[in-house]
């Protein structure tokens, strides 16, 4: 099975692919769509779900979304048109770090894709590129809520704590100006929906050919989370202004 299948069966509980409520999904556009009428880009937009939720609140927002599975868009896409905010929605169907546009957006988001840039700070810097005058980055990243086993590392990747990845994106010219650390309900919310949706896919649809991968892969997802990673890891969404300029 495509691992953009897979991504887009997983998801279909829990639409945004990052571990947020709805409530805290809602409370970050807020703060980070202070006029209304911005211009925003997402880098790794998936199934569009933070575009989709913003140009529905925000009748006047323009929105880009760049990401490399065609799967998300082509659910985005359809999205957008169910909701009538497709006229107000660009999709780029390619890897976000060559995305290059003509105009500056007011508003980057980037939330749970730092892998496509290799890591924080390097999506930061292209945030920064995309950045308008007075613009606002807001970026989702994972990080370790106490120190992770070796076995977490090589399968998640080296994170930080929460004030050494905040001290590392001030020192990289940032200012935070809201932020939001995911609760265990939203950890746990987010992993019971990923496997759950998956396996409960795979449970409905026993005659299909990718039933049987799908209900091995949901099951091993849930055994390493619960194993490896549940204890140590986290995540964090900051909405973020460049201190200088
Ligand atoms: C965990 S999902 C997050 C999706 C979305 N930001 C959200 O919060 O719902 C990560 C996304 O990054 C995309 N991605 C991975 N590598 C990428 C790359 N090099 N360029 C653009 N998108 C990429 C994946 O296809 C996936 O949709």
């Amino acid at each position: 099975m495509h691992r953009d299948l897979i991504s887009r069966l997983a998801h279909a509980d829990h639409p945004i692919a990052a571990p947020l409520d709805d409530d805290s999904v809602r409370r970050l556009l807020d703060r980070a769509l202070s006029r209304g009428d911005e211009r925003v880009l997402d880098l790794g937009c998936g199934g569009g779900e933070w575009l989709l939720r913003a140009l529905t609140a925000c009748p006047d927002v323009r929105a880009e979304g760049v990401d490399t599975s065609e799967v998300a868009l082509a659910h985005a896409r359809k999205a957008a048109g169910a909701l009538g905010v497709q006229d107000r929605l660009v999709l780029h169907h390619r890897a976000a770090a060559d995305f290059a546009a003509s105009h500056a957006f007011d508003l980057v988001l980037s939330v749970g894709a730092a892998h496509a840039f290799g890591g924080l700070l390097p999506t930061l810097a292209a945030a920064r590129e995309h950045l308008a005058p007075g613009g606002r980055v807001l970026v989702g990243d994972g990080l370790w809520l106490r120190e992770p086993s070796r076995e977490a590392v090589e399968m998640l990747g080296d994170f930080a704590n929460l004030p050494t990845t905040v001290d590392r994106v001030v020192a990289d010219g940032w200012t935070p100006v809201y932020g939001h650390v995911s609760s265990r309900e939203e950890l746990d919310g987010y992993e019971w929906a990923w496997t759950g949706t998956l396996a409960s896919w795979a449970l409905d649809n026993q005659g299909d050919p990718d039933s049987a991968e799908a209900l091995a892969v949901a099951t091993a997802h849930r055994s390493e989370w619960l194993r490896v990673y549940r204890d140590t890891w986290g995540f964090v969404t900051l909405i973020l202004r460049p201190t200088a300029g």
